[in-house]
């Protein structure tokens, strides 16, 4: 079956016409030489949106997760994240192998931690404990549902690490969803941060790429763990104007995305088997349960229909909106769930 609708990720997102041909135009160098011109001028981009000394341009996420782990720790630290952050899930147990290190998962509320439980969790300077190091928050919260850290939340986690001494990190993969959602500036959201980072290959829609963020000389250590990692290139411009073309044309719609993802819940609530909480859909990840069957066997009917989601557990689903989705995709979605509720269920 083609897939119509696929709201299986935001990862999935395709390079328009347009991005492609702003690609192809670039200007490129020795990027391992801090020469290519393209990829220098995203870092000063993200370093200037983010608010930070300097920028480093890097091929992955969790590159950029693993990367600030390494600068801010030493092997035998312990890092404070929620129990549901990309790291602890989705990394292969990276943080293990490349900084020695370890996690201490908090109990948080959907993704969101408070800053009673990272003091509860900082370690003493007894030395039978690993010595905790960095507090890591992950902007929106993926496995929480596109949750947003307020704020003001970040504030008092911030500053509860700062008062122990711990670095603070924020994996921010969809900070600009949030942005998106609430007007609050992506500087104002990492101002506390020593490390800070943002993808490039998710809703805003380029191939390749996240960009770190930090002090200046938080981005020479880093530099140091790129080339250890091989994650150094060379005519990487290409590829970096992808995210050059996503910064200044892609980031105002992620607003539509989050509203698409809005609609979709709201239109899902209240059919019978359905459990969704649409006020709780804050950017664009959408989770749902499915009763009468299970995530997978709903999964599978959908994909029959030509929609894809992604099964998050056993009776668990998520959607997620982005750039190669539209209204008219959303409704055809909707209208998929409601068929197989109507034709395939009984209650
Ligand atoms: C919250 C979060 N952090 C990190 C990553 C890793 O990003 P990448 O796929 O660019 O390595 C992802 C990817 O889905 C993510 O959702």
């Amino acid at each position: 079956m083609q897939i119509k609708v696929d709201l299986f990720s935001d990862t999935g997102t395709r390079p328009s016409q347009e991005m492609r041909e702003f690609m192809a135009r670039a200007e490129v160098g020795d990027e391992q030489l801090m020469e290519d011109p393209t990829v220098n001028r995203l870092n000063e981009m993200v370093a200037d949106l983010l608010g930070k000394e300097e920028a480093i341009y890097l091929p992955s996420g969790l590159m950029a997760n693993q990367i600030s782990f390494a600068v801010h720790c030493r092997p035998g630290d312990e890092i404070i994240m929620d129990k549901t952050a990309h790291p602890i899930h989705y990394e292969g147990g990276a943080a293990a192998v490349i900084s020695g290190t370890s996690i201490r998962p908090l109990n948080g509320k959907r993704g969101i931690f408070t800053a009673e439980q990272v003091a509860a969790a900082i370690r003493s300077k007894d030395y039978h404990d690993p010595q905790s190091r960095v507090v890591s928050i992950e902007q929106t919260s993926n496995l929480g549902g596109g949750t947003i850290w307020p704020l003001e939340r970040i504030r008092e986690v911030c500053q509860v690490a700062r008062e122990h001494g711990l670095k603070t990190h924020m994996d921010g993969a969809r900070l600009l969803n949030a942005v998106a959602a609430t007007g609050i500036s992506a500087r104002e959201y990492a101002a506390t941060f020593d490390s800070v980072w943002i993808d490039l290959s998710k809703g805003l829609g380029a191939p390749v790429g996240s960009v770190l963020a930090g002090s200046k000389e938080f981005i020479h250590q880093a530099r140091y763990w790129k080339q250890r990692l091989g994650g150094a290139m060379r005519q990487a411009g290409i590829i970096a104007a992808g995210g050059i073309y996503a910064l200044e044309h892609n980031v105002e719609r992620l607003k539509e995305d989050n509203e698409n993802a809005r609609y979709f819940a709201e239109g899902i609530t209240g059919l019978p088997g359905i459990e969704i909480d649409a006020e709780s859909v804050e950017t664009n990840i959408v989770l749902f349960r499915v009763k009468g069957m299970t995530a997978e066997e709903f999964s599978d009917r959908l994909l029959r229909k030509g929609v894809r989601v992604s099964i998050m557990g056993k009776d668990l689903l998520r959607a997620v909106t982005h750039l190669d989705v539209d209204r008219e995709d959303i409704e055809y979605a909707i209208k998929a769930v409601s068929e197989i509720i109507d034709h395939d269920l009984e209650f």
